[in-house]
Parts: structure tokens; sequence; C-alpha cells
């Protein structure tokens, strides 16, 4: 019984340790945040931060802080009264966005995608929200560069900031300043694996369960299953997305048109039942769709298991 058998290597590959967490940080050097105003309508000016931090989680939450007194207006003055007055003094502004990691995770080295990620900037209380559509290149196995594809343009009202631009103004005799702000942004990420300092409390121990994968190594198999399959919630393609997928009983994602016999399998998804299914689709679930003939490697199933239960589960 070749099947049986393969569960069972599978299963004892199985362990209750911690998921990989995978936080992507942010490294000053290279990277390169920018806004552009225009005084007296021929006036342009590029203003930059020198001081960026941040990091995005390993479920696509991006989080980063502006030191706003690093502000490099090119002369000293500006630098002063834009802190003052346009800033407030407010010492940090963040920027937070909503990543979709798995399309980041996918590319391979050298590949590029371009994502839309919907980002808010807080500044001394005051929140906008913007969308920006990201350019993404993966540089390396663990860096990236994210880039925004076009400009994006932030309202100085929106940002709270139009009383100071008036004060800016009236101290430089200035007849206008426009009042929204071009904004382009470069930024790389370095990829540090490191264990997650403590397990996360999960309802189920099948979701707790995690496998003893090579979550890079199963990065690359998913490869195999990408064309079909997207990782994030909802994005029905040829195939059901996996968001979320163990646990799950198979067959029920909202939103997709299964095949009867997958929808009436009564499979739970765990990591030993999937395992059986991507050894064999055909033989575990005779008449589904899954146009795949399947996995022969062990390694390349435990491995591909710990990816995904490592993408889908923050
Ligand atoms: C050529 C397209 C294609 C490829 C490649 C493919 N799948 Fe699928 N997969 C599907 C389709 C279509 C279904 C729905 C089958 C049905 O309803 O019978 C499916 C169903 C599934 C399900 C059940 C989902 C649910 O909600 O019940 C899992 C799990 C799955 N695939 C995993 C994988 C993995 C992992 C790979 C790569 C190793 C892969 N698939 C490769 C098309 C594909």
């Amino acid at each position: 019984m070749k099947l049986l058998l393969k569960a069972v290597t599978i299963a004892s590959a199985i362990v209750a340790t911690p998921v990989l967490a995978q936080t992507w940080t942010l490294a000053p050097e290279g990277s390169h945040l920018a806004y552009g105003s225009i005084k007296k309508d021929t006036i342009g000016e590029v203003n930059s931060f020198t001081n960026i931090s941040g990091q995005v989680s390993q479920d696509g939450k991006v989080e980063i802080e502006i030191d706003l007194s690093s502000v490099e207006t090119n002369i000293d003055i500006r630098n002063e009264r834009m802190i003052e007055f346009v800033f407030r003094k407010a010492g940090t502004a963040s920027l937070t966005a909503d990543f979709d990691m798995s399309e980041v995770s996918a590319l391979g080295v050298g590949e590029t995608t371009t994502v839309d990620a919907e980002a808010r900037l807080s500044l001394a209380g005051t929140d906008v929200d913007f969308d920006a559509e990201m350019f993404v290149a993966r540089l390396s196995e663990t860096s990236v560069m994210v880039s925004t594809n076009d400009m994006v343009f932030i309202g100085t009202e929106d940002a709270g900031v139009d009383a100071g631009i008036d004060k800016l103004m009236q101290l430089a005799d200035l007849p206008g300043i426009t009042r929204t702000v071009p904004v382009t942004a470069r930024l790389i990420f370095n990829l540090d694996d490191k264990k997650a300092e403590a397990a996360p409390a999960e309802e189920s121990t099948v979701l707790a369960a995690a496998v003893e994968g090579d979550i890079k190594a199963g990065k690359k198999v998913f490869r195999k299953c990408s064309a079909c399959h997207k990782l994030d919630a909802d994005r029905h393609t040829v195939g059901p997305s996996l968001h979320n997928i163990f646990g799950a009983q198979a067959g029920q994602a909202d939103g997709f048109r299964y095949s009867e016999p997958l929808q009436q399998s009564e499979i739970v998804w765990t990591p030993e039942t999937m395992a059986a299914f991507l050894a064999d689709p055909k033989g575990t679930v005779p008449g589904n769709k899954m146009q795949f003939r399947g996995l022969k490697k062990d390694a390349d199933i435990v491995n591909v298991i710990a990816y995904i239960q490592a993408e889908t589960q923050g």
C-alpha cells in the first residue's frame, strides 16, 4: 500500500513546533522616501527623509516609521521650518499598509510584479488613507525592493498640514505652494528567519501542528501550484484560494465552483490528508477536477505543506 505508507512517513514528520516567523526588515541603506512641492507654480523641490525604519510581518502588515526630524530639504532653515510648522514637532509619522505577501514570496530571484497596497499615513494625529500601486522586485532569496510604481499624491488638507504650509508661505513670502504632494518611495527589505518566540495560541490542534518542512524549498515547489492557486483570501483563479486551508473542509470555499466529488468528499484538510491528496490527487478523490498529477517526492510534499502553512497562518 504505497499510499498509506506515504501518509505514515509524512505524519511522522509532523510535530508541534512554532511555525517559522518570517519578517522583512527595512534596510535603511538603499531605501529612499521623498516628496515634492512646487512653489510659485514654477519652482520644483524634492525633500526626503534620511531616517526611516520598519518591517513587514509574515501576513503582509507593513509598518514604517518616518523620523520627521530627519527631513532633508537641503537648506537648514527650511528643515527647521518644516519640522516646526508642517510636522508640528510630531517626532515620527507612521506609514502602514496591507500587502499581499503570497505574491511577493512566490517571486523568483530576478522576477518583478506590481501589487496594490492600501496604505495609511498617520502624521500628528491625522490619518490619510490612500491606494498605492507598488512595483516589487526580488533581488535575492532574502531581499526585495518595493517602490512606488507611479508617484502617489497626498492632499495637504487631508494630511492636516495646510495651516503649516500657510505659515511657510507667509515666512518665505511666497504667493503659492501646491496643495497636493507627490510622494515616491524605494524601499529595500531583507528577510530574517527567526523562530516565533512563543507558539501562537491556536484554537485547534490541527492548526497548531506544523510540518517540519523546509519552507524555502516548499516555496519553490509551490510554483507548481501557483498557476492555479493563490494563497490570499478569496482569490480564486483556476483553483480555489488556499488561504486558511488547514482545518477547512474540502470543497467548501465560498465563490469557487468545485466538482461534486471533492465537495462531497468530507475530507478535512490537515497536513496528513493534504499529503495523501498531493501524492495522488485522482486516486484520493476520484473524479475531482484538479488537473495536476501530484507530487512524486515525499520531501516536496512535506515542504510545500510547510510553506502553505507558514504563508497562510499568521
Ligand atoms: C492546473 C491547475 C492546478 C494545479 C497545478 C494545482 N491545483 Fe490544486 N486544485 C485545482 C482545482 C481546479 C481544484 C478544485 C478541484 C475540484 O473541485 O475538484 C483544486 C483543489 C485543490 C485543493 C482542495 C481545496 C479545497 O478548498 O478543498 C487543494 C488542497 C489543492 N488543490 C492543493 C494544490 C497544491 C498544493 C498544488 C501544487 C502542489 C496544486 N493544488 C496544484 C487546480 C490545480
